[in-house]
């Protein structure tokens, strides 16, 4: 009739410090009866017990973007997906990738030694990427096929990037396709997944998909929107947007532990009156916030901003705006200019990003 499942997972806040998340995943409910409140029951029996385990969060990726704002999620983190246009990337087609490489080096590997080097990798690009979550060894195993759901499996290729000094900075999964007609090839690279834990590691990857023979396309994946892949070429304009999107969805449950678990781009202070009609997490606080850290301690004091659990999820992770968000009559400045405090404390400078999809 349903199903609904909920696993571990910890979230990376801005600064570097994670928190335990509530990962929600699987979310159906049959035909026949949906629209009796069983995602309801679900949901509210799940976030209740995640709160009492004392999980600061919960997260999900929303199939359709209608569904989970009445639970008090909020968008937090976006995607983007460019298609490059690799005839007019304007780089040189008699280099190779290994080129392009800077003195590091690319090499094809098998999903065993993927298993073996990612989750290093992994540990430190996500250590320093608010948005990011955890990968367990399912995942692992997962995304080399060596678990799979589905009857069909296409095993992708795996290139690795190797610092000048030979350490693992940056690991690709990628498909191709085999698209011939005119005596032309047309065939397109889908990456399944890119990270890196320097810019230039993941540049040099980027360099080496748009340099493989035939390829004439390369999809890049659910990408942060402020990714910096349009720029590693020199006509950044042969990357074009083909969606974008809301991507990880925030659920707070304990506001106190969630805005004192970040860093703030400035200094100073500001009271926030949370509402939750679920009555998990609401409440008046005074935010004391600095590059830091912060404190966050209840207050009977004014509000500042009056807001929706929802709306602080938005903004917690540092994506969105208050100003924007009070144009659009979803947060109340209850004294004027807090909506540009609250974007001069909880803004950052990179936008947050989940390279995953669980
Ligand atoms: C989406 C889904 C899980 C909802 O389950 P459900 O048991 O019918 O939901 P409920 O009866 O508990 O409804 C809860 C509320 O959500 C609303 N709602 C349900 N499905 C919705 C949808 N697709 N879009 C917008 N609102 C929806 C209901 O109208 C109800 O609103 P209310 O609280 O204002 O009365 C179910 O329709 C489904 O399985 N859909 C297909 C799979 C899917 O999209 N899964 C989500 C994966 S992330």
């Amino acid at each position: 009739m349903a199903t609904f499942r909920s696993f571990d997972q910890r979230l990376t806040a801005v600064g570097g410090a994670e928190v335990p998340a509530d990962a929600i995943t699987g979310v159906t409910v049959t035909a026949t009866h949906r629209r009796r409140g069983l995602l309801t029951r679900m949901m509210t029996r799940d976030l209740t017990a995640a709160k009492d385990r004392g999980d600061v969060v919960a997260t999900l990726i929303a199939a359709e973007y209608p569904i989970y704002g009445r639970y008090g999620f909020g968008p937090a983190t976006w995607a983007t997906e460019w298609t490059i246009d690799v005839p007019r990337t304007g780089l040189d087609p008699r280099r190779s990738g290994q080129d392009e490489a800077g003195g590091g080096r690319i090499d094809l590997v098998d999903g065993e030694d993927v298993r073996k080097l990612g989750p290093d990798l992994h540990a430190r690009v996500r250590a320093a990427q608010p948005g990011a979550v955890s990968r367990d060894e399912l995942w692992w195993r997962l995304n080399t096929g060596v678990v799979r759901y589905e009857a069909s499996w296409t095993e992708p290729f795996y290139a690795v990037y190797r610092s000048p000094e030979g350490e693992v900075e940056a690991l690709a999964a990628y498909t191709v396709d085999d698209n011939w007609h005119d005596k032309q090839p047309h065939n397109t690279v889908s990456v399944k997944w890119l990270i890196g834990s320097a810019p230039a590691a993941e540049r040099a990857l980027w360099r080496y998909l748009c340099s493989i023979d035939w390829v004439t396309k390369v999809k890049s994946g659910w990408r942060a929107p402020d990714d910096l892949l349009p720029f590693f070429l020199p006509d950044p304009r042969a990357a074009r947007i083909t969606w974008q999107a809301d991507w990880l969805w925030v659920r707070i449950l304990d506001v106190v532990r969630a805005l004192e678990a970040r860093t703030y781009e400035g200094e100073g202070s500001l009271v926030l009156e949370v509402t939750d009609r679920a009555g998990l997490a609401g409440g008046r606080w005074r935010l004391e916030a600095s590059p830091q850290g912060g404190s966050c301690t209840p207050t009977t004091q004014s509000a500042e901003l009056t807001l929706d659990v929802g709306e602080l999820a938005a903004l917690w992770l540092g994506d969105e705006s208050a100003v924007r968000l009070a144009a659009l009559g979803r947060v109340r400045e209850e004294r004027a200019g807090a909506g540009r405090l609250a974007d001069a404390l909880l803004r950052t400078s990179r936008r947050p990003w989940c390279p995953d999809m669980f």
